[in-house]
């Protein structure tokens, strides 16, 4: 280790708190710079990205096209209130408008994160229908801060309970573990939409204003929900009255095939939100992209969202570019073609570790789920709390191995940028199916 990244990592562990960790046990490298595919520390060493940091760099690292875009937007307007009107920003809505499932188009309301588009989100369906409930499903991530943090599904919620009133949770597909005890992709979401039935019942429909999902489901395992299930949930929406809301923060921007996943699947929701890869993540931006019908709301009655860095204008220089690059290198389709490269490298690496009880997504949105048995289908960690178990060190062993991978408990991520190269990928997968193979869960 060179004096810098020693001076970094003390630095680092006097100075600043990392996310979701307890600070004393976290040991990362010291990251550089980046380029493409790869991420490279303070020491030279080069690791293939195979996560796309957190799902979000989907043009590769330092698109040189997105950076120029920033660099010339930071010479010309670093910051106007959000009141004005901008011409970078309108246009980005219209062309995001574009790419969305919506025939009546949408308006765009721009946030700095997901979390935040999440909460926006609620905060307008609540004001358009009137409702003050809201359901979203367990195993999902909709943020962490304390309105976010309630939606969110998981062990992540707990820190924020008792947190927003209203939100009530509710169980959506699983084939790999369903929750309705079948192996039929066609009984699981009858099951399942029988099952939000029941709960809107004793909900009282009249009361819920939103329905918010991930139509893919992200950090909790690239879960691809069975056919029909986003279709039915649809039509339980608009027989309520109930707005519906997609969280395409992590499946947004080609990660599942299309420009979104509602594009891909053929649902149309009736808000979306975003983040993430919109600008590749070089510079932090989310939003709700609100259908036209609804938006109209917003005409008579003032919108009670807002935000400092709302539609930030360095945001929407590399929105604009991301979306140059998305729509001139068809990487929005781009995912189909990554799909069958994962499906055919995790079939290999499930053959060399019984760690793999299951490897699934969509496009290049995939999970790798280890558990200690494949029959019994016991995780390698139980989700809870601070203890990640073992996962940790496979990551750890993954990077010694010179790629980087994000995952939880007992998730691996599979989600490279869209630009990757086939060789890249198959770098990347050995890789996983080398540390898997020499990995113990003792
Ligand atoms: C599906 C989903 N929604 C919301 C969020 C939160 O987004 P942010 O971290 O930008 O607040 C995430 C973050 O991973 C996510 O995956």
């Amino acid at each position: 280790m060179t004096t810098q990244t020693l001076d970094t990592t003390a630095l680092h562990r006097r100075f600043v708190l990392t996310p979701w960790s307890a600070q004393a046990s976290v040991t990362m490298p010291t990251i550089e710079r980046a380029e493409g595919s790869y991420l490279y520390d303070a020491d030279g060493k080069r690791y293939l990205d195979l996560s796309a940091g957190l799902v979000a760099v989907n043009l590769g690292h330092a698109h040189p096209h997105v950076a120029q875009a920033i660099a010339e937007q930071a010479a010309r307007l670093t910051y106007a209130s959000p009141q004005f009107f901008n011409a970078t920003r309108a246009r980005l809505a219209q062309r995001l408008s574009s790419h969305a499932p919506w025939e009546e188009g949408c308006r765009a309301f721009f946030t700095t994160g997901g979390g935040e588009a999440n909460e926006d989100a609620v905060k307008m369906a609540r004001a358009i229908t009137g409702r003050h409930k809201v359901l979203a499903a367990y195993r999902s991530f909709h943020g962490s801060a304390p309105g976010a943090g309630s939606l969110t599904g998981e062990n992540r919620r707990w820190a924020n309970e008792p947190g927003m009133p209203g939100v009530v949770h509710f169980f959506a597909p699983n084939p790999y573990r369903s929750p309705f005890h079948t192996d039929d992709p066609r009984v699981e979401t009858a099951r399942a939409i029988e099952h939000l039935e029941l709960v809107l019942t004793y909900e009282n429909p009249q009361a819920v204003a939103a329905i918010l999902i991930e139509p893919v489901v992200g950090t909790n395992g690239a879960i691809v929900y069975p056919d029909g299930y986003l279709r039915a949930l649809r039509e339980l929406c608009t027989k309520h009255g109930i707005v519906l809301v997609f969280d395409e923060v992590m499946c947004g921007f080609g990660r599942t095939g299309a420009a979104f996943a509602s594009v891909k699947f053929d649902v149309t929701p009736d808000m979306i939100t975003f983040a993430k890869a919109v600008t590749s993540a070089y510079v932090p931006l989310g939003g709700v992209l609100v259908r036209e019908s609804l938006a109209r709301y917003f005409d008579e009655h003032a919108l009670q969202c807002g935000h400092t860095f709302s539609g930030h204008p360095l945001a929407m220089a590399a929105a604009a570019a991301a979306l140059d690059v998305y729509e001139r290198e068809g990487l929005f389709a781009r995912a189909n073609e990554i799909e069958g490269w994962i499906r055919e490298g995790l079939a290999e690496v499930a053959a060399r570790s019984a760690y793999v009880g299951d490897a699934r997504g969509v496009g290049a949105f995939w999970a790798v789920e280890l558990v200690k048995d494949r029959t019994t289908k016991e995780p390698i960690a139980a989700w809870q709390g601070s203890n990640a178990g073992p996962l940790p060190k496979l990551l750890a062993d993954l990077r010694a191995r010179g790629v980087y991978a994000f995952g939880r408990y007992n998730i691996i991520l599979v989600t490279p940028p869209l630009t990757i190269a086939r060789d890249e990928l198959i770098e990347g997968l050995r890789a996983l199916g080398d540390a898997l193979e020499a990995f113990s869960c003792n």
